[in-house]
């Protein structure tokens, strides 16, 4: 399965940087994210990620699990370097609000395929607990972050198509952090010239 994360890393010349990537992960590990996973990390990471030079260059990273969506948004789409404190095995830090962490160090690259495959061995996992269940808002913000990542390369009717199912989904289901992300990805969108429903227009209002 693969799991949404957002992988702290760092350059060469020590700059810090937070991205959310999917975690390709076994059913088994999965079951023990907070505690003690088997020792094995896989991301698939498209050409031209910071994430991707850094864990080239330092072969050092952290996963940080957090359903925490506004965090998603913000280094997704705005290259926010959200709160962070040092890690014990690795040198990127870890993202302070992340429920649980897994620092890993990078043991293999294949770089040709696309998506690159990157493999790292897990060196120190913490589970800080605060684990919540599911939100059907954070899913559809997760949907619309991604579909906003690969704007470029997806077409505009797709991402304007599915807007009112995810907003929908905000609106009903999500708390004020969920509607805070789901309107800066409207803005991002917007600012790239695609216009999502109600989003210029500040017409829409959250159902609490
Ligand atoms: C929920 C979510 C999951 C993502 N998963 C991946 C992924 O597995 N691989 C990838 O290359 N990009 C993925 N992306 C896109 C990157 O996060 C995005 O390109 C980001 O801007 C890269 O930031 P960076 O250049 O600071 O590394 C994902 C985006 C989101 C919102």
């Amino acid at each position: 399965m693969i799991v949404e994360t957002i992988i702290s890393s760092i350059s060469d010349d020590d700059i810090v940087n937070f991205a959310p990537m999917g975690l390709h992960i076994s059913d088994m590990d999965y079951e023990r994210v907070g505690q003690s996973p088997a020792g094995s990390i896989c991301l698939r990471l498209y050409p031209g990620s910071q994430t991707y030079a850094n864990l080239l260059a330092t072969g050092q990273g952290v996963v940080n699990f957090t359903n925490n969506v506004l965090l998603f948004v913000d280094t997704a789409l705005y290259s926010s370097c959200p709160s962070h404190t040092p890690s014990l095995k690795v040198c990127p830090p870890s993202m302070e609000q992340a429920h649980t962490i897994w620092e890993f160090s990078v043991t293999h690259v294949d770089s040709s395929c696309v998506p690159a495959l990157v493999e790292g061995k897990i060196e120190y996992c913490e589970n800080r607990g605060g684990v919540t269940g599911f939100c059907r808002g954070q899913w559809a913000v997760l949907e619309a972050a991604i579909a906003a990542t690969r704007w470029q390369l997806l077409p505009p009717a797709k991402i304007i198509q599915s807007w009112p199912m995810w907003l929908e989904l905000v609106k009903k289901t999500g708390g004020t952090r969920e509607f805070e992300a789901f309107m800066k990805i409207g803005s991002f969108l917007a600012e790239k010239g695609i216009m999502v429903p109600g989003i210029l227009s500040g017409t829409i209002k959250q159902e609490l």
